[in-house]
């Protein structure tokens, strides 16, 4: 059966992108049913507009709280119906007022390896970590997100990335971000098949990682 997806992006949208282009080559077999952003202008909306997907921007000024925030965007994305939620480059803390709603349903990507970096600017600070003789690698994985610890939580797929000694920081970005397109979809054509094996119930490299 065809996946509902619904994707949240803060910025870009360039992973949102690889999610809509594998679907519609039916590589993932999913559908993307909405795209919301907490920002306005961000360009996964338009993205999403570009391919006929339903959009939202879902500013935080319309609650008072992050509870009543993350409550009033979990009814929103609860009457999209969706099998996956996935947070593509979204840059805010989800309680457990929206996560409790979708109990190992939610999906995040991060630019780095479990365990390392959380938070923004995770690729700036592998460069400067490596210019700074402290690392040669850094990484990228998806992971479930069962509660409010940042960019933590059961792992589904990582990957490990080489930092060059001829690396600037655009390069290490790029590469980063072309593992990041294939990962997330990896994991998504997994998810969305008839049999997956990344659930950490099928899982025997299934490993939880704790910050
Ligand atoms: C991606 O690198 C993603 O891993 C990162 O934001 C970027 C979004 O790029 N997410 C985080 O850092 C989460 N802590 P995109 O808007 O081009 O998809």
């Amino acid at each position: 059966m065809t996946a509902r997806l619904v994707v949240l992006a803060s910025g870009s949208g360039s992973n949102l992108q690889a999610i809509i282009d594998a679907c519609e080559r039916n590589r993932i077999d999913a559908s993307v049913a909405a795209v919301f952003s907490d920002r306005d202008g961000a360009f996964a909306l338009e993205r999403a507009d570009r391919h006929g997907i339903l959009s939202f921007h879902f500013s935080p000024s319309r609650a008072e709280t992050r509870r009543a925030y993350d409550q009033q965007l979990a009814d929103a994305v609860q009457a999209m119906r969706p099998d996956w939620v996935v947070l593509a480059g979204w840059m805010r803390i989800l309680t457990s007022a929206f996560l409790d709603r979708f109990p190992s349903r939610v999906l995040n990507l991060h630019p780095a390896r479990p365990g390392e970096l959380a938070g923004v600017g995770a690729i700036r600070r592998a460069f400067e970590e490596h210019a700074a003789g402290l690392r040669t690698t850094t990484g990228a994985m998806v992971h479930l997100v069962p509660d409010e610890r940042v960019d933590a939580g059961p792992v589904l797929r990582s990957v490990d990335i080489p930092i060059r000694s001829t690396d600037a920081l655009a390069d290490l970005e790029a590469r980063v971000h072309a593992v990041e397109h294939e990962l997330l979809v990896d994991v998504l054509i997994d998810l969305c098949s008839d049999s997956p094996s990344l659930l950490p119930s099928h899982s025997a490299s299934f490993s939880e990682v704790r910050t």
